[in-house]
Formats: C-alpha cells, sequence, structure tokens
C-alpha cells in the first residue's frame, strides 16, 4: 500500500472529487480526515471510508473561515497524532453565466474566499504543521481544466483557478527546504454534483464533449488515483505542477474530427449515468 502510515486531510471531502480522494486514499492504508459544511453528507462520506475499514473522522469545516481550517489541521492531529497529506479540494462555481460587466463584488468575493482564500491559508497552516513535525509532506491543490482555458461563462470561478497554478508554484518554491512538496491536479469535466449543474445545460455539455479529445466526462475515482500518486513517493521529484487530467480538454481547439452533435439517446445515457440511475 503507498500510503500506509500516513494521515491525509481532505477539505471538501465528504463528497464527489474529494470523497473520491479519501476513498483511494484509505484503499492504500492513510487515515483520512474529511471536511465539510453539511454533516448529513459528512456522515454518509465517513461511513463509506470506515467501510473500507479504515480509520476515519469527519470535522465540520468552512474553507472561507479561516479559524475553521486551522480547527479541522488542529482536530486531525489530535486524533491522529500528524499531518502528512493536505488536499485543499474545497471549491464553488456559482456564478455562470454572469456577464463580466454585471459581476458584483459580493459574488467575486464569495467564490474566491473559497477557491483561492480558502487554499492559500489552508495550506499555510497545514504546512505549518507539517515544518513543525520536520518530516516532511505533500499539499495537493484542486485546479481545473478552467486555470488554462478563458471560460468567461464562469469569470471568477476562472480567474480563481488560474489563481491555483502560479499558488501552487510559489508555494513548492518556498516549502521545498522543508521537504514539502506542492503540485496542483486540474481536472476536466468529472461526474460530480457541479459537473451535474453543468450538465444541465444540454447545449454546454455539447460543447464540452465535442471539445474532449476522450469523448466522456472523468470519474471521481480516476481524481482519487491521480492524488494518491501526487500523495506518495512515486512522484517526490514533483513539485510545482499542474497535472491535467482532463481527457484532452484543454489543448483541443476545435471540436473533434466527427463529432456529431449529441443524440437524445446518448444524452439520456450521459445524463442517467451522471445521476447513478
Ligand atoms: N466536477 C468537475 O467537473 C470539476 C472540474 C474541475 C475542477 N473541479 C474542482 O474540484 C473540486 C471539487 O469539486 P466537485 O466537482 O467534487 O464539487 P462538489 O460540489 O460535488 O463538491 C464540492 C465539495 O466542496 C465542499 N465545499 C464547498 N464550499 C465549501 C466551503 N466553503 N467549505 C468547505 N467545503 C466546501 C462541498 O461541500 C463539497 O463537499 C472543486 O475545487 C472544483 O472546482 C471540479
Amino acid at each position: 500500500m503507498k500510503l500506509e502510515g500516513k494521515v491525509a486531510l481532505i477539505t471538501g471531502g465528504t463528497k464527489g472529487i474529494g470523497l473520491g480522494i479519501a476513498v483511494e486514499f484509505a484503499r492504500e492504508g492513510a487515515s483520512v480526515v474529511i471536511g465539510g459544511r453539511n454533516p448529513q453528507t459528512g456522515q454518509e462520506g465517513l461511513q463509506e471510508l470506515e467501510a473500507l475499514g479504515a480509520r476515519a473522522l469527519y470535522v465540520p469545516c468552512d474553507v472561507g473561515d479561516l479559524e475553521s481550517l486551522q480547527n479541522i489541521v488542529d482536530k486531525t492531529v489530535e486524533a491522529f497524532g500528524k499531518l502528512d497529506i493536505y488536499v485543499s479540494n474545497a471549491g464553488i462555481n456559482d456564478s455562470q453565466k454572469t456577464p463580466y460587466l454585471d459581476i458584483t463584488p459580493e459574488q467575486y468575493d464569495r467564490i474566491m474566499d473559497v477557491n483561492l482564500r480558502g487554499m492559500f491559508f489552508g495550506d499555510q497552516y497545514a504546512a505549518r504543521q507539517m515544518v513543525k513535525q520536520g518530516t516532511g509532506g505533500a499539499i495537493i491543490n484542486m485546479s481545473s481544466v478552467n486555470a488554462y482555458l478563458a471560460l468567461n461563462s464562469q469569470m471568477v470561478y476562472t480567474t480563481s483557478k488560474g489563481g491555483v497554478q502560479q499558488l501552487t508554484k510559489v508555494q513548492a518554491v518556498d516549502l521545498a527546504p522543508y521537504g514539502i512538496k506542492v503540485n496542483a491536479m486540474a481536472p476536466g469535466p468529472i461526474e460530480t454534483d457541479l459537473m451535474r449543474r453543468v450538465g444541465s445545460d444540454r447545449q454546454l455539455m455539447d460543447t464540452i464533449l465535442s471539445r474532449t479529445p476522450m469523448g466522456r466526462i472523468g470519474t471521481t475515482r480516476e481524481c482519487g488515483r491521480l492524488a494518491v500518486f501526487l500523495a506518495c513517493d512515486d512522484s517526490d521529484f514533483i513539485m510545482g505542477q499542474s497535472i491535467f487530467n482532463d481527457g484532452g480538454r484543454g489543448f483541443q481547439a476545435f471540436p473533434n474530427p466527427g463529432y456529431k452533435t449529441i443524440t437524445d439517446q446518448e444524452y439520456d445515457l450521459l445524463r442517467s449515468i451522471q445521476e447513478g440511475r
């Protein structure tokens, strides 16, 4: 097992990509702490991890609140004695399609507080703990293909993920002397609630798939496996990178050759897979 004896903390780890990462960490032998705002999904996530035989804990956490972030780091150390792996995963994208000229400071602050400020300081609290321990560690930031693509329909989200890419590089440089490696993963479309909200817009889903060479959305398990790689010693000479697990979406400029508009049948099938039917 690749993470035997390690302690990992994942923000927004109660569902979606975060839970997918927690599950793969648990399968690789890590003790796992998941943070999130909703106690019900927190308990459900915890049960899934315990069913795998993992040592696991759910701690309520709002990454928009810095005290709450410090608290989850402290609770992790209290419960498991240390912190080796920190995944800054929590993220939101709730001002889709608001044109730039109409975006309010409140919309901007709401997304940036979670996606970038929460990451900046959450990583800092985790890194301070790792430095205190003196045994290095791994930090993984959740970016997106939007760090690279100029999606003006998701203006603030795209800005935040662009920031994640630069933050990851400067953190990696700053923390390397302590043996802490920092990298980011940058998914394309993945089967989660966040994507389901996007997927309810059929035209947009059609556009996304037409520009994804692999022609499908990705799974939370695939995200989890990449996170295991970035957390374990297989990736020990990799730092400051954003790994794009996106089925080729980030660099496909034009529709895939031969792509036809999504049919009713394909759309229904896709939606049913996403909804777990
Ligand atoms: N699904 C995709 O297609 C996709 C693609 C690229 C990047 N991402 C990124 O992956 C990450 C996870 O997204 P997801 O698709 O699993 O979304 P999701 O909506 O299914 O899950 C997001 C998680 O973050 C938590 N969260 C949101 N705000 C929070 C806050 N203030 N404090 C604590 N937790 C909070 C939610 O409770 C939830 O557990 C995000 O950073 C997102 O930007 C997702």
